[in-house]
């Protein structure tokens, strides 16, 4: 097993993923999986806590995620895909997890609240629903991860996971309250207490201009956009600016995708330039930021393109029955520390497949 620090972070499977995506957090999973021993988790038991009655969509959308990150260059050599359903570990301690931390406090968490407002789910919202954050407290210290590489929406999340892990240490493993962070773990807590690291560009606005890029915003530049979407869609990018010779602010979603898919920081400079002197219109810095994007999104459509299909899908299987295994390794550690320390321990056990 490897000694690096791990990673865990991961997606739930509810469409594809986006250039909001990239920016937030793949690129940092895909610079780090050579200085972390990174696990990837499909959340797929979380997409049923807001579409029990879709089995087939989220099959469907788990194999899509995993495409997605291979085409992006999430490497199965080198980092391991984790399917949620598949490590028991973590539904265990979820349980546990949810006894550490009072409804109250789960209850106020700004990004459940978020979504609840945001997909409109009033009063109506499952039981699971808001138990998949303490679950994912679970998805996070299953591994014992030090880093989350996330979009920024995903901090209070993350906010929480800290606190289970530290409530832990101290309950059942005696780690005063006061201890700092990184030392949770040298002090004889089984859990370290985890960082978030949020990627370069925290929110990358939709095409709408306004909005956070999301796929049911409808404002989303997806990672398998042809050439044809991407200039469609960077053509209705809004900045509010009246005139192409109005002098405009460059901030502003057009400036953004720029800044954050130009190679050439000259080039860069000298558009925003010409655009506050007001001497170049929007659909001239259009034309050239859909071409950034597409010069970024050829190489990863063309991966993505390999895994089309019965045979990707079966390849894609293969790779997660496989890691699958890896990361229970991990996981059933873990649950067997976190059971000792709780005073349940009656040996190890081991999962077996037929
Ligand atoms: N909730 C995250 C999202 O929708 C996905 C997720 C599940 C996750 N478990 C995780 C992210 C653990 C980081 C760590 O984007």
């Amino acid at each position: 097993m490897s000694t690096r620090p791990r990673i865990l972070t991961g997606d739930t499977p509810t469409g594809r993923l986006h250039l909001g995506h990239w920016v937030g957090s793949l690129e940092n999973r895909v610079r780090l999986q050579d200085e972390y021993d990174c696990y990837f988790l499909i959340a797929n038991m979380h997409a049923f806590t807001t579409r029990a009655e879709k089995p087939a969509d989220i099959r469907r959308d788990t194999l899509e995620i995993v495409k997605d990150w291979i085409a992006v260059g999430i490497d199965p050599d080198r980092s391991t895909l984790v399917l949620q359903t598949e490590i028991p570990a973590i539904a265990e301690l979820t349980w546990y997890f949810a006894m550490l931390l009072p409804f109250n406090r789960v209850m106020r968490n700004p990004t459940l609240k978020a979504e609840i407002e945001a997909k409109g789910l009033g009063d109506h919202y499952s039981f699971g629903f808001p138990l998949y954050a303490v679950g994912q407290c679970a998805d996070i210290l299953a591994f014992r991860a030090e880093l989350v590489p996330v979009g920024e929406d995903q901090l209070a999340h993350i906010e929480m996971c800290r606190e289970v892990a530290r409530r832990f240490d101290h309950v059942y493993c005696g780690v005063a309250p006061e201890t700092a962070d990184g030392d949770y773990v040298a002090k004889g807590g089984v859990f370290p207490v985890p960082e978030g690291l949020v990627g370069r560009i925290a929110r990358l606005l939709g095409t709408d201009g306004k909005q956070k890029m999301s796929k049911s915003l409808g404002n989303a530049i997806f990672l398998g956009d042809e050439a044809g979407d991407i200039k469609k869609k960077c053509g209705k990018i809004f900045t509010g600016r009246q005139s192409p010779t109005d002098p405009g602010s460059t901030d502003n979603a057009l400036f953004q995708y720029a800044r954050a898919f130009f190679k050439d920081p000259a080039r860069l400079a000298e558009l925003a330039q010409l655009y506050t002197a007001g001497q170049i219109g929007d659909g001239a810095v259009k034309q050239e930021v859909a071409a950034a994007i597409d010069a970024f999104l050829a190489p990863i459509r063309d991966r993505r393109r390999a895994l089309d299909g019965a045979a990707g899908d079966a390849h894609v299987l293969e790779l997660l029955r496989a890691h699958t295994v890896r990361a229970n390794q991990v996981a059933e550690e873990t649950l067997y520390l976190a059971k000792a320390a709780m005073q349940l321990d009656v040996g190890r056990r081991t999962l077996g497949r037929a």
